[in-house]
């Protein structure tokens, strides 16, 4: 029986991965520690709320005293960190929050790791950090070119600066303690439970809702998309057969500009939603600052070392997606109300 620490498993990728693992695995345990800020969410949980593998704490990985009794109360195998603050904007706004949760949270529990996994100068076996990184860390190509593992670290915003210094911190661990990491870069992941801040569901719930689209700048800035569950199957085989100490890009080479998908939204709905939802709903508005032009990831060295390789297109994902935001408008009702809050309130009412 493997026990993993997953951390930030009420957001969008995490909770999707809790579900995967525990529908793959029936021996394995997870404790999914998560401070549930306004992007986490407990109604993403509630087909494994039961389970007798599956264990919620409610906190922050910034909290050593919280962290390390974690690892003092489970022999924890396994960690994979994808808590943090994720949207590029909101690090535009508020930079602060971004440096605390994704680096210091991050140093936070490798220490803990690190202490409970020692084995004298060594660490007992079969234990790995995955550290749950992005493209962003490379910063942003021109319209041709692909980042690799060993394209050096570039970030722009506060986001993108924080995650890098997190990679880099993590890697550190490796160099100077031997500790077992292993660090993903995925390239934007699109699908079911996403926060509607990003632009899929922003664009759809927008969409359903006969709002504007916003589109920052010319909206020919290129981002490279995979469907959720096939980030999960990736993360799940570099915990299980990543080399340590290396470093993982994730991508499904699905390169498409943001007026591209944004199109696809509106046509898809109005063919088979709403036929009142037209593209006059496109609206052009001011550009982020620092605003990235394109990211595109080359993914051969997962493929060709661990197997990995996509499986949904993005023509069967978009759809699946925009379906899944269309036949759980209650989801997203209580999302963007802030109803959801109470969820923990409600359900986890003595523990
Ligand atoms: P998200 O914003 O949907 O979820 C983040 C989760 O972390 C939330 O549940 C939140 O409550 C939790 N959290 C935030 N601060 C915390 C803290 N201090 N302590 C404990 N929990 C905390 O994010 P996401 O889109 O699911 O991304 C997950 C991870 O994957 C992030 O590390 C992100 O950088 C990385 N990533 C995301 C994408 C993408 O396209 N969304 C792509 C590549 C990598
Ligand atoms: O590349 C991986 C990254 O992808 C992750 O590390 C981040 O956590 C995740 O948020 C995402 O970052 P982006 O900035 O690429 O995603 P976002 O959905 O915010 O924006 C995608 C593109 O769409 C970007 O070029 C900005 C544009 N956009 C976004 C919004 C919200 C718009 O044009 N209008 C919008 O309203």
């Amino acid at each position: 029986m493997k026990t993993y620490l997953v951390t930030g498993g009420a957001g969008f990728i995490g909770s999707n991965f809790v579900k995967y693992m525990l529908e793959k695995y029936d021996d394995i345990s997870i404790i999914n520690l998560d401070k549930l800020t306004y992007a986490g969410n407990l109604e993403n949980l509630d087909s494994v709320k039961d389970d007798k593998n599956y264990t919620f704490v409610h906190g922050d990985i910034c909290d050593s005293t919280l962290v390390e009794k974690i690892f003092a109360d489970h022999d924890i195998d396994y960690v994979v960190n994808f808590a943090a603050e994720s949207h590029v904007d909101r690090s535009i706004r508020e930079p602060e929050v971004f440096v605390k949760t994704n680096i210091l949270g991050t140093v936070t529990l490798l220490n803990a790791a690190k202490n409970a996994w020692a084995d004298g100068d060594s660490f007992k076996s079969g234990k790995k950090f995955l550290q749950v990184a992005t493209d962003e860390v490379y910063g942003a190509l021109g319209s041709t070119g692909f980042f690799t593992e060993t394209t050096p670290l570039n970030p722009h915003s506060p986001y993108s600066a924080s995650k890098a210094s997190a990679d880099l911190v993590v890697k550190s661990y490796y160099d100077t303690y031997k500790m077992p990491i292993n660090i993903t870069r995925c390239s934007n992941n699109y699908g079911p439970y996403q926060f509607p801040e990003k632009l899929i569901p922003l664009m759809i719930n927008n969409c359903l809702n006969h709002k504007k689209l916003p589109i920052y700048g010319d909206g020919l800035n290129v981002r490279d998309w995979l469907y959720v569950e096939d980030h999960c199957k990736a993360i799940d085989i570099v915990i299980n057969k990543g080399v340590l100490g290396e470093v993982y890009n994730v991508g499904g080479h699905n390169e498409r500009t943001n007026i591209q998908i944004i199109e696809t939204v509106i046509d898809y709905i109005n063919k088979n939603v709403d036929s009142s939802v037209d593209r006059s709903l496109m609206e052009f508005v001011e550009d982020r600052k620092g605003h990235d032009r394109r990211y595109a990831i080359d993914p051969a060295k997962i493929k060709a070392e661990l197997g990995w390789e996509p499986e949904t297109c993005f023509e069967d994902g978009i759809v699946l997606t925009i379906e899944w935001y269309v036949k759980n408008k209650k989801w997203m009702e209580n999302v963007t109300s802030g109803a959801y809050q109470n969820y923990y309130n409600e359900y986890y009412k003595g523990i």
